[in-house]
């Protein structure tokens, strides 16, 4: 079977998490925490970096170092993963939802400014599969409207945006570099893995303290054990930094290899005229975090069928996320109204993602290939 993802594990990573368990250092206090987050602050040209258990706790810290009130508003695109929805609701905010951009797969930012109501806080744009957001109109909104932006860089590590594109300033900007808060997933099937991990990144020194109280039970810094504020242990261990570090060091290596799969993958499978591909806005570099392919609406079959049909010729595939809309919990608090998500709808039930991990060969690259000719042609 071909995997979607597998990681690629270098002598670093042996060595500095070796390092851990013969220092006995291996919780969350220890060199390799402070490291590697000011070596992933630095490669996305950031200030501070604050590390967590998770990008869904990175997410949840960021909301929580807005101070926001009960019933504020966040919007946040309906094609992504929960944790987006979940970071608001667990702050009691409320999480407005707008649709997917067709070409990108990202939030449609034409669409934001029609959600803004006296209550809404912040926006969190979400760099969707490797692709940036087109965040210069973001940002405008934001600062037209006083809102924060907690940029979900989850999925594109090393992805660049051209920063002022059509403008006569403009200047490549790593995703990540953009946020008020701006978040990173450092999970198994990231360009940069911890194992399980993230990071929050920020400018800003009094986000960066307070969410450095928030992962940590908020402790009052001159006497241990009172709070005046409620906290997480959202903690990433030693051992986890260690290997975070050893695989953000060959960075650039990772982006290479994986924007390598993607144009061979492109190149490959642009006469399947059945299915659309990924794309790469001219103000974007892409890092094809994982490589998805959508058949037609109109298409005989649809996504499970034919990810049932490529597992039977030993090809992994996932299917795309369901948008928040269309999540029975989040209709049952009461988080949804009838509204349409067509393009999340559409993405959703004719698209899935196949092998795309840092590890993929050449042949079981051409395999996938040739398979998904013989199926779709
Ligand atoms: C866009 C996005 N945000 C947040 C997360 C949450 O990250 P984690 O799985 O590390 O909690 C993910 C996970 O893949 C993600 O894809």
């Amino acid at each position: 079977m071909i995997p979607v993802n597998e990681p690629l594990i270098g002598t670093n990573e042996h060595k500095y998490v070796l390092e851990c368990l013969n220092s006995g250092w291996i919780s969350s206090a220890g060199t390799f925490i402070d490291d590697f987050e000011s070596t992933w602050a630095k490669y996305c040209n950031r200030k501070y970096g604050i590390t967590t258990s998770s990008g869904t706790s990175a997410l949840q810290t960021a909301v929580a170092c807005l101070d926001l009130q009960p019933g504020d508003e966040i919007i946040i695109p309906t094609f992504t993963i929960i944790s987006c929805a979940l970071a608001v609701i667990y702050n009691n905010c409320t999480p407005v939802l707008v649709d997917a951009d067709k070409d990108t797969w990202c939030m449609d930012a034409n669409l934001i400014e029609e959600k803004i109501t006296l209550r809404t806080k912040a926006i969190m744009p979400v760099h969707i599969y490797g692709h940036p957001v087109d965040m210069d109109p973001i940002l405008q909104i934001a600062e037209k409207y006083n809102l924060a932006i907690i940029e979900d860089a989850a999925e594109a590590h090393g992805a660049q945006y051209l920063h002022g594109h059509g403008t006569s300033k403009q200047n490549w900007v790593k995703c990540g570099s953009m946020g008020t808060m701006s978040i990173f997933s450092f999970y198994a099937n990231k360009l940069v893995t911890s194992g399980e991990g993230g990071m929050i990144l920020t400018d800003n020194v009094n986000l960066a303290n307070k969410a450095k109280k928030i992962r940590n039970l908020c402790f009052e810094p001159n006497r241990r054990f009172l709070h005046n504020q409620l906290g997480h242990n959202f903690r990433m261990t030693n051992i986890q930094a260690a290997l975070g570090l050893a695989q953000a060091e060959r960075i650039d290596e990772t982006v290479n290899i994986k924007r390598t799969i993607g144009s061979e993958y492109t190149k490959n499978l642009k006469d399947i005229d059945r299915i659309k591909l990924p794309i790469e806005r001219d103000w974007s570099k892409q890092v094809y975090w994982m490589y998805g392919i959508v058949l037609d609406h109109d298409d005989k079959i649809n996504a499970s069928d034919l990810a049932l049909q490529l597992h039977s010729k030993g090809i992994q595939t996932r299917p795309f996320f369901l948008g928040m809309h269309q999540q029975p919990i989040l209709q049952e608090m009461g988080f949804c109204n009838d509204e349409q998500f067509a393009v999340s709808d559409h993405l959703s039930q004719n698209g899935l993602y196949i092998p795309s991990g840092v590890a993929l060969s050449e042949e079981q690259l051409n395999q996938v290939c040739d398979t998904l000719h013989e199926i779709l042609n």
